[in-house]
């Protein structure tokens, strides 16, 4: 009767290629970004001929190739040439001058940095750079929390395009002006991807991870249509790796549209109870948080406390922290400008379905 025909061995998977699934993963063509790459690629121009380049600030929306069509450019230009050295640097660890300093040295496969100071790891850098020329990308260069690193290369790293990244466009408004004004960055926006593209994308990614066959078109075309939907392409790779797990558990050889429909509810599920995961307090915070968003630190704590608040400040800091950390919200630095050292507090807007 063949009852067993469809189930999976212990052994089989339906996956061919694991890294395909894998959020970092740079596939050979970035179909769609041939514009953007263009523009990025154009600002590194001059340091062929031995000038300096020219600086940008890549954004756009969580999701939609930002990192990818830059390391996608970086990665051609490692092919291109040895005189002009990539450095890459994600800021969501690296948030300080010191650690960008240490990873930098290890881009620059220097090895000697125990016990050396700032000032000295600078140094060495500046001395490898300055023989040939650099570009830096600063990838969600929002997480930074001090600049002096920026500061530093911009005087004293001769030949070199910089090119920032992040979600938000309005971050450069409210950077330092001594650095916007040296900066001067091209403006490089990524607009969301159409739902045509997104199918385009997660149909080569299909390809890339899955054996043939085994997605059941529907299913896929339900991934596709959450992930129009998200408009982050995330978002779809996450899903497709869920419901290939579901379909996996079950010892399917097909993911089928069941697969499909029980990771997209998962996904949309995450978000309406994870709030449910935080603390009274908490909760109460995130609260005055929405409807006071953009506001400063001690102007919500002043609400906290005119609401009926019970906490030290110490302690709603802490907790202020933690609801960053869980993306609930975000929190901006500002040293001096009009409002003085304080951090702004901007409701949810970072926090996206993928980001469990
Ligand atoms: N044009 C594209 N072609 C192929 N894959 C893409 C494309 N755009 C985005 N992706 C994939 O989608 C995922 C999210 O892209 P990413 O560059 O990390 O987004 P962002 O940096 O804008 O948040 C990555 O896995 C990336 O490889
Ligand atoms: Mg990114």
């Amino acid at each position: 009767m063949g009852l067993f025909d469809n189930m999976l061995r212990s052994d089989q998977t339906l996956i061919k290629n694991q890294e395909a699934l894998e959020y970092e993963f740079l596939p050979k063509m970035l179909p769609y970004r041939d514009q953007e790459q263009r523009k990025i690629a154009a600002l590194m121009q001059p340091l062929f001929a031995e000038k300096s380049g020219r600086n940008g600030f890549v954004f756009g929306s969580p999701g939609i190739g930002k990192t990818a069509a830059t390391r996608a450019v970086l990665r051609e230009l490692e092919e291109k040439t040895d005189d002009i050295i990539p450095v890459y640097i994600n800021c969501w660890n690296k948030n300080t001058t010191f650690k960008i300093l240490l990873e930098m040295c290890d881009c620059l496969d220097f090895k000697f940095t125990q016990n050396k100071r700032t000032e000295e790891l600078f140094k060495i850098i500046k001395q490898l750079l300055n023989r040939k020329s650099a570009i830096f990308v600063f990838d969600e260069i929002d997480k930074v929390e001090d600049f002096d690193f920026l500061y530093s290369i911009i005087e004293e790293i001769y030949r070199k395009s910089i090119i920032l990244v992040t979600n938000y466009r309005d971050w450069l408004t409210n950077l330092d002006e001594r650095i916007r004004s040296r900066l001067l960055p091209e403006m490089i926006e990524f607009r969301e991807y159409t739902p045509a593209e997104t199918r385009g994308i997660l149909g080569d990614r299909m390809k890339a991870a899955f054996y043939p066959g085994v997605w059941e078109q529907d299913a896929f075309d339900a991934v596709v249509k959450k992930t129009a939907e998200i408009r982050d392409i995330r978002t779809g790779i996450h899903l497709m790796k869920e419901a290939s797990g579901i379909a996996e558990s079950r010892s399917s050889k097909k993911i089928a549209m069941k697969d499909a429909e029980e990771a997209i509810s998962k996904v949309s599920q995450f978000h309406a109870k994870d709030t449910g995961e935080l603390e009274e307090d908490e909760q109460f915070i995130l609260g005055i948080i929405r409807d006071n968003s953009g506001r400063k630190i001690g102007d919500l704590f002043e609400l906290y406390g005119a609401k009926g608040g019970q906490q030290a400040y110490k302690t709603f800091q802490r907790r202020i922290e933690k609801l960053e950390k869980g993306r609930y919200i975000s929190v901006k630095k500002t040293e001096g400008g009009k409002d003085g050292n304080t951090s702004i507090i901007t409701f949810g807007q970072m926090r996206k379905l993928t980001e469990f």
